[in-house]
């Protein structure tokens, strides 16, 4: 309830600072001009169940991201079965809401059924069947909504942490060339989509090395790879401004566009490793969950303060940028609560969990007023 307030206050502020010809109060006001700013939504904004939500995202985003009902376990659960319903309605909400709609993703490691890599009998597929079943699979869900999705994350996170390729099973079964047919494919199914690279960790050289290697090999291969997707799943404390400017600067510096696909700003104690695969996990312990009630005013400040310091960089680099999207609405809907330590509490986006602006938000939205100026 206290929610539909700050829509409609929104919106009357809105309205009136427009009319002043003054700096507006929606993120994607704000940043209109510079970049998208999107989000990445859930089955329950996608089909209507959490109108309060989708109600905050037409007001403060311009694109959006499926977080979930694009993978292939869901639009493809079975070697016969598509399963479009949900998708659709994911790209009919983006439509109604005139969005730049991304589509995530095509080839990835996780999230991925295992009759994919096995015949009838259970067996591995060869090299082979597998190439015919990713090609299927690209030609249909691309040639579905051809000229509706503006962009596709065609291979998600291909690399491992020192930059070569990672051992999945896409690589393992057909060899690194894999990733190429991937975005031949995409291309001929939708040749105006924009194509996307998409990947954690490029903060870090060596990763960040084997991600211009790769695009590099994209381009000598003559595919128009478009934008590279830094998926910004970061720290409190991670990465400094210096690392994040020469990560945008280092990959845009290969002619393409730069987005930030998946921001989050994880509040939470570390566990042993750094990095977003969602294959790995950690176990429970009260330790790693300090904030059950609520983030301190501290806290607070700590996190609006990283994430102005984000989105400084990223207005520096404004002529290179063309999205930065967050991984989630509200605290209550992001999978940082529940990865890679299950049944934590991270207050680690823009929104709380009663749908409120954080100051965070504020913050964000004033690094755009003070970059106008
Ligand atoms: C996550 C989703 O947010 C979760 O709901 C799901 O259980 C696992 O995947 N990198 C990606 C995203 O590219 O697709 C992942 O999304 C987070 C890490």
């Amino acid at each position: 309830m206290l929610n539909r307030s700050y829509i409609l206050l929104g919106a009357a502020l809105a309205a009136s600072l427009s009319m002043a010809a003054q700096a507006p109060d929606t993120l994607k006001e704000a940043y209109r001009g510079a970049f998208h700013v999107g989000v990445a939504i859930n089955v329950a904004q996608i089909t209507g169940k959490d109108a309060i939500g989708d109600a905050l995202i037409a007001q403060q985003f311009d694109s959006i991201t499926p977080e979930n009902v694009m993978k292939w376990e869901v639009i493809h659960p079975k070697v016969d079965t598509y399963n479009f319903d949900l998708a659709d309605k994911y790209v009919a909400f983006g439509e109604k809401n005139h969005m730049f709609i991304v589509g995530h993703n095509l080839c990835w490691h996780s999230q991925t059924p295992d009759w994919v890599f096995k015949d009838a009998q259970g067996k591995r597929v060869g090299r082979d069947v597998l190439l015919q079943r990713l090609h299927d699979h690209i030609a249909t869900v691309v040639g579905r909504y051809k000229g509706r999705i503006q962009g596709w994350d065609v291979v998600n996170e291909a690399l491992a942490e020192d930059g070569s390729l990672r051992k999945s099973k896409w690589f393992e079964i057909i060899g690194e060339d894999y990733i190429v047919k991937a975005y031949q494919w995409a291309h001929e199914a939708d040749p105006q989509m924009q194509l996307n690279y998409n990947d954690y960790n490029l903060q870090s050289a060596a990763k960040r090395k084997g991600a211009m290697a790769l695009v590099k090999k994209l381009q000598a291969a003559g595919i128009p790879i478009a934008v590279v997707g830094s998926q910004d799943h970061v720290r409190i404390d991670w990465p400094s401004a210096e690392d994040e400017d020469a990560t945008i600067k280092d990959l845009a510096s290969l002619g393409v566009k730069i987005a930030i696909t998946e921001l989050d700003v994880d509040v939470l104690p570390s566990v042993s490793f750094a990095s977003a695969d969602v294959s790995l996990h950690a176990a429970q312990d009260p330790k790693l969950n300090p904030y059950p009630n609520g983030l301190p005013a501290a806290m607070q400040t700590k996190l609006a303060e990283q994430y102005a310091m984000l989105f400084r960089v990223y207005l520096k680099n404004r002529a290179s940028m063309s999205r930065v999207t967050l991984w989630g609405l509200t605290d209550a809907d992001s999978w940082r609560n529940d990865w890679p330590v299950t049944g934590r509490t991270d207050d680690c986006l823009l929104f709380d969990r009663k749908d409120q602006p954080k100051p965070a938000l504020y913050a964000v939205i004033d690094e755009a007023r003070k970059a106008r100026r």
